[in-house]
């Protein structure tokens, strides 16, 4: 996507007077704001109606501006050198005198950290004198933002700024992986565990299941298009709308399509868009089909589990 430089001084202009701006990443968009402002990181919280106690993801450019805010190790190095920027995301332990907000950590001694590859925000980020608060741009609970339009039905006129970058190439939010001790994956997302595994040369357990809820993001209504929907379904009603993970020969108008094959890539890109439309279509609940849980059939299927807990 060029890089329109005009659209990123503007934000960047708004970043300097700790406002809130959408920007565009690989995976979807962010609700940014200064990460070492207490007065942005509290407009973060308000506009998105997210619970306090859940941090924020902060955004750097790359690893020398983090340098200063987190403490690295070896399987961090060894993650940020395979797969940075990208959909990627690390819980490491912050550092004594980091400036980031502590409204952003919810006074957390770790910190998550992420590095973007949408090209406008790289260029942004590399702009500012500090790195970027953004959770995803969607209200509290609600289905992620792959595109500006996808914002603009989130916060309406409430939102100061949106930097279009055009549609997220990934489509859901990034992998967190824990670094602190032995690697654990947090939440499920854009890059599959079996590439991280291969890059540490070690097994890495899932644990988004946790007894004691730690962080709010692992609470289980999520990702929510605000209506019912079942799973593994295999025969729909007409009245509701029929999500399916390939092209039919034979289709009716309450078939949706999140790939044309069965590519789980395409299906994992289309999923909240596809969600959104049936949002705004006249069908009030939803039956999917079977997802096979390989790949990022995995972070589909938990998406989805977790939105259907309405
Ligand atoms: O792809 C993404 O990660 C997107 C884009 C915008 O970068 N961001 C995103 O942010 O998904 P958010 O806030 O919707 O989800 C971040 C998750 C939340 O569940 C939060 O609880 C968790 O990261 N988190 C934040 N700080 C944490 C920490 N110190 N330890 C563990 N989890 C943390
Ligand atoms: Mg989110």
């Amino acid at each position: 996507m060029k890089i329109n430089l005009a659209n990123i001084k503007k934000a960047k202009k708004l970043l300097n007077k700790t406002e809130c701006v959408a920007i565009p990443t690989e995976t979807v968009y962010g609700l940014a704001g200064n990460a070492y402002s207490d007065i942005a990181c509290k407009k973060i919280y308000k506009l998105k109606k997210r619970p306090k106690n859940n941090p924020l993801i902060i955004h750097y450019f790359n690893f020398r501006s983090l340098e200063k805010d987190c403490d690295f190790n070896t399987d961090f190095l060894k993650l940020y050198k395979k797969f940075c920027p990208g959909p990627i995301t690390f819980v490491l332990n912050l550092k004594k005198n980091s400036k980031v907000s502590k409204i952003a950590t919810n006074k957390k001694s770790s910190l998550a950290v992420r590095f973007p590859k949408h090209s406008i925000s790289r260029r942004l980020l590399k702009e500012l004198d500090f790195p970027l608060a953004a959770p995803s741009a969607n209200l509290s609970s609600r289905l992620s933002a792959v595109c500006s339009n996808d914002v603009r039905d989130e916060f309406g006129k409430n939102i100061k700024y949106i930097l279009d970058g055009g549609k997220s190439k990934i489509g859901v939010e990034s992998t967190i992986v824990d670094l602190r001790k032995k690697p654990r994956i947090l939440r499920l997302g854009g890059l599959e565990i079996s590439s991280i595994e291969n890059i540490l040369n070690k097994k890495v357990k899932l644990k988004n299941k946790p007894k004691k809820i730690s962080v709010p993001g692992q609470l289980k209504l999520h990702y929510s298009p605000g209506m019912p929907i079942r799973l593994n379904v295999k025969k729909n009603k007409d009245n509701e709308a029929f999500l399916l993970i390939k092209k039919t020969k034979k289709t009716k108008t309450n078939y949706y399509f999140l790939s044309k094959k069965g590519d789980l890539k395409e299906a994992a890109r289309n999923l909240y868009s596809t969600l959104r439309k049936i949002k705004k279509s006249k069908f009030n609940s939803i039956a999917v089909t079977k997802i096979p849980n390989i790949g990022l059939g995995k972070t589909i299927n938990d998406r989805l589990k977790r939105a259907s807990k309405f």
